[in-house]
């Protein structure tokens, strides 16, 4: 079956990762958009917190509540008929494993989702085992740590030294360990998600991460080139010129499958 048909499931995931073949992943936080990135061929769309940037228009992504997660991830659901469907599990949702627990099952059971996705690293396993063992699948997310923006300092690239690199290796190998099914690395040295991404048996995405991840995800606004301020150096327009949302998204997918997005330009 060709990777343009058919629902994409965990299974598949893990089975392009093993055949070396990328996965497309974009954020979504409402049916229309997801339905058009959907007929598109995008293999995962994100319900990102980056919705309380995007979306309701703040600084950060620190004031999304879990029932805005849960409301926006039952919009996503409704759109979407082939893609995978992951969700952030917001800001202070997963302070202990028994409350990551509960607040991420509303996301599977009233949002409709496949998988939720927690920031951190080492610290983070306890939870990520618990939620694994509870039959809940999870995606991890290394690097830049959006939800940890005051204590980073703002937004701007991890790992730049050998001791952070290493220490993020460890993380990344300790999730996976922890059961972590997918993680995302975001903003990064190319060279360190590499090596990463050969040394993991999930799939790693990366946003800003360079081309050597297993797949790639933007968020939706940055890649129609809707961002405000300063655009950051990984992301892309890829509307200009397509014509039409859904002709954007499909123009993203075949880049990201090929490999040809994306380039030095937007790599650190
Ligand atoms: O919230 C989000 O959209 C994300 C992506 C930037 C990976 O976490």
């Amino acid at each position: 079956m060709s990777s343009a048909q058919g629902k994409v499931t965990l299974p598949r995931l893990l089975r392009m990762k093993a055949a070396g073949e990328k996965i497309a992943v974009l954020t979504a936080y409402d049916a229309g958009f997801t339905a058009a990135l959907d007929r598109a061929g995008v293999d995962v769309i994100l319900v990102g917190d980056s919705l309380g940037m995007v979306v309701k228009g703040g600084g950060t992504t620190l004031t999304v509540t879990l029932d805005e997660m849960v409301y926006h991830s039952r919009c996503v659901a409704s759109g979407a008929s082939r893609a995978f469907i992951i969700a952030d599990l917001p800001f202070m949702s997963y302070p202990t494993a028994e409350a990551a627990a509960q607040n991420a099952a509303r996301l599977f059971r009233e949002g409709g989702v496949n998988m939720v996705k927690l920031e951190g690293g080492r610290s983070r396993c306890e939870i990520v085992r618990f939620l694994v063992s509870q039959n809940m699948p999870v995606c991890g997310h290394l690097g830049l740590l959006p939800q940890s923006v005051h204590a980073l300092g703002g937004y701007h690239m991890q790992a730049g030294d050998e001791a952070s690199a290493q220490a993020l290796l460890e993380d990344a190998l300790g999730l996976q360990e922890a059961g972590a099914s997918l993680l995302v690395l975001e903003c990064i040295p190319a060279r360190l998600a590499g090596e990463i991404s050969r040394a993991l048996r999930i799939p790693c995405i990366g946003i800003g991460a360079g081309v050597d991840c297993d797949g790639q995800v933007l968020v939706l606004h940055d890649m129609l080139g809707m961002g405000a301020g300063k655009r950051p150096r990984f992301v892309k327009d890829f509307l200009s010129g397509a014509g039409s949302i859904e002709g954007a998204a499909a123009a993203y997918v075949e880049a990201v499958r090929a490999g040809q997005f994306p380039g030095p330009e937007h790599s650190y």
